[in-house]
């Protein structure tokens, strides 16, 4: 996608962190911004940040994990501004406990959030967007996670990876179908933001997770310190989006580093190795 004024975003998880600086690098372009999060009040008060004035901005509380919500996002993004461009799936939570410690509504919170989301937002805005028969460009914000399995997130990581490979097979369809609209997907690594504060968000009807002990509290503590040391922003992150999608590529992966890990997976799995245990 090669242009970005006058065209309309939308961006879920856009009160805090990586979507916040989506929305604004999405303003800095000229484009029409329509913002979701579940945390309205916090929206509101990071969508004044952006300066933008009223005709160029919609707001819309939206539960990602409900389709229903989803289906509302588009029909009113769609019916405000005529179209819709750029589509950044990015609202997600993360929950740090061992395997065996996740209740059936830990999975259910981290899955509906993280990987549904996607799904539905893929459901409900890119059969218009293709009808539309603009350019256009979903990114789908995944993690390293989606390309490692790092203990103590097994909830996360299979949301993640799930992410990735919806990405990859939606990336081959959308080729064969000669498509004007694209697809990346965003990898991170450690990125200071309130991602390691993300039960602030579980709704009610998931409850809250268990305390954390033991090894659990320990994984829990380790991501913590590892979000908060994170050296590259929230901001060098929509960097790399505006840059892939600009140029049409599909992986997304600021942190470079991480590609000894990924190459020492690959590895693994290409000479029947058992798994080496990530640090
Ligand atoms: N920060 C990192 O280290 C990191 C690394 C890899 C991937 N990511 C991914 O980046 C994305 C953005 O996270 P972030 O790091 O900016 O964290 P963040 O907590 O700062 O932002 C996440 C936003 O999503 C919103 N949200 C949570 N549940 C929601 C729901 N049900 N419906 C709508 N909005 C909801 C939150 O209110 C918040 O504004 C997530 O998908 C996360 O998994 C983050």
């Amino acid at each position: 996608m090669k242009q970005f004024s006058g065209r309309t975003a939308v961006i879920t998880g856009a009160a805090s962190g990586i979507g916040l600086e989506l929305a604004r690098r999405a303003a800095a372009e000229g484009m029409n911004l329509v913002l979701a999060d579940i945390e309205y009040a916090r929206l509101e008060e990071s969508a004044a940040t952006l300066g933008l004035p009223a005709e160029r901005l919609l707001l819309q509380r939206t539960d990602v994990s409900r389709e229903a919500e989803i289906a509302a996002l588009a029909e009113a993004a769609f019916a405000r501004f005529g179209g819709v461009h750029l589509l950044c799936n990015n609202a997600g939570v993360g929950l740090t406990r061992v395997t065996w410690e996740h209740s059936t509504a830990d999975w259910e919170w981290v899955l509906g959030v993280n990987l549904w989301s996607v799904i539905h937002g893929i459901q409900h805005f890119l059969p218009k967007m293709l009808e539309q028969g603009d350019e256009g460009h979903i990114v789908n914000t995944s993690s390293v996670a989606g390309l490692l399995s790092t203990p103590g997130m097994a909830a996360y990581n299979v949301s993640k990876h799930g992410v990735v490979t919806l990405s990859e097979t939606l990336y081959g369809e959308l080729l064969a179908a000669k498509a004007k609209v694209g697809v990346s997907v965003l990898c991170p690594a450690w990125v200071p933001t309130g991602i390691h504060q993300s039960s602030r968000n579980r709704q009610d009807r998931f409850g809250s997770a268990a305390p954390a002990a033991g090894l659990s509290a320990a994984y829990e503590e380790r991501m913590g310190q590892a979000v908060k040391s994170g050296r590259l922003t929230a901001a060098d992150m929509a960097s790399e989006v505006f840059a892939a999608v600009g140029e049409g590529r599909f992986y997304v992966i600021p942190h470079r580093k991480i590609n000894n890990a990924i190459q020492l997976r690959t590895d693994d799995i290409m000479n029947l190795r058992n798994p080496t245990p990530l640090a």
